[in-house]
């Protein structure tokens, strides 16, 4: 029997261009080539075990936390295809404290944030992980030559494309470039995403609630009430809510997209660096972001801001970050601000 023939990844690129004369094809080619490197970070994350490429690198990143080597091979194999696809001209990793330069000569007119391997706690123990990219347009089209800091500190609004690759059960690719969100699995026997998921909204109210429950002493009045009224019983509207939290932001919001959920990673006072969150805004928050918004959803910090307005002042801050469900998330702001 044959097998049925299946959309790959770069036929629906090359449809969604179509719709747009105007296009010249370089987000396309840029897709693709960020593609090719999450391939390859997945055949590394199959092989981990066998590969020896698990556990620590011995290097500490600018976040004070320690490397895994599968952190390191996923940043390296992101930058070095990335340096020379000629679309982008500044990149920034959640590994690397200082912007990064594209190879001379191969500058274009975008720019990408990511975090190569998100999830790092889990890449030992064999649970899922994950990469995440977040694409915006040089602030001037017109300017040539390399990026700088500047055009990489733009708000969530503003991004053309953003997307999560999940290296779980299967692998798969999730993105949008702003025409709703697609999902596609990698069929490992032939080495290419094919559309599997189209046009994902996320459920309008969640099944799920995933917080690090771990950090209860550390929250403030507001949102242990929220938690509690998740908790309580009330067959009629649906709750309690079933907890779900894998530690992979990746995975967990994967997980609410597609099944509806609500996460939540606050402030706390548990030490200084988490009065504003955990969670970075330019490579983990703001892409998630824009899908969640392309998906029907919403995401917000919790002290009235939405994530996608926020101006990013560095590379590597932090925001608060509360993402899902519309009716989850506008229910859980009226609690965080008190109005109920
Ligand atoms: P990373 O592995 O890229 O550093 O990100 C880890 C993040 C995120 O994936 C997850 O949601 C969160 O850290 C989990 O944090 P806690 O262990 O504090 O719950
Ligand atoms: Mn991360
Ligand atoms: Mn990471």
């Amino acid at each position: 029997m044959n097998r049925p023939l299946g959309i790959t990844v770069s036929r629906h690129i090359l449809d969604s261009q179509r719709m747009h004369p105007e296009a010249t094809g370089e987000l396309s080619g840029l897709l693709s080539e960020l593609i090719v490197a999450a391939k390859t970070i997945s055949a590394e994350v199959n092989m981990a075990g066998l590969a020896d490429v698990l556990g620590q690198s011995g290097r500490t990143n600018i976040q004070g936390e320690s490397v895994q080597k599968l952190d390191d091979l996923a940043n390296n194999t992101i930058k070095r295809r990335m340096a020379r696809c000629g679309y982008i001209c500044v990149m920034t990793s959640e590994e690397e404290e200082d912007i990064i330069p594209v190879a001379e000569g191969y500058e274009g007119k975008y720019t990408l944030a990511f975090d190569p391997l998100d999830g790092s706690s889990n890449i030992d123990v064999n649970v899922s992980i994950g990469t995440i990219f977040s694409i915006h347009r040089r602030r001037s089209s017109l300017t040539t030559g390399q990026g700088t800091q500047g055009d990489l500190l733009q708000k969530g609004a503003t991004q053309v494309a953003a997307g999560y690759i999940i290296y779980g059960s299967s692998t798969m690719l999730v993105f949008s470039t702003g025409e709703g969100v697609h999902g596609f699995t990698l069929d490992p026997s032939v080495g290419e995403f094919f559309l599997s998921h189209p046009d994902i909204k996320i459920p309008p109210r969640a099944k799920y609630y995933s917080i690090n429950e771990g950090n209860t002493p550390y929250w403030d009045d507001n949102l242990r009430r929220y938690i509690d009224y998740v908790k309580a019983e009330d067959k009629a509207d649906g709750r309690p809510l079933s907890a779900r939290y894998i530690g992979t932001l990746v995975a967990d919001f994967h997980r609410n997209l597609i099944s509806g959920g609500i996460f939540l990673y606050p402030k706390d006072n548990k030490d200084a660096k988490k009065l504003s969150g955990k969670l970075r805004l330019l490579y983990e928050a703001s892409p998630f972001a824009f899908i969640i918004s392309q998906a029907g959803g919403r995401a917000i910090t919790g002290d009235g801001r939405n994530i996608l307005d926020i101006e990013p002042e560095s590379l590597h801050q932090r925001v608060p970050l509360i993402i899902g469900s519309k009716y989850d998330v506008d229910l859980v702001e009226d609690f965080l601000l008190g109005r109920r």
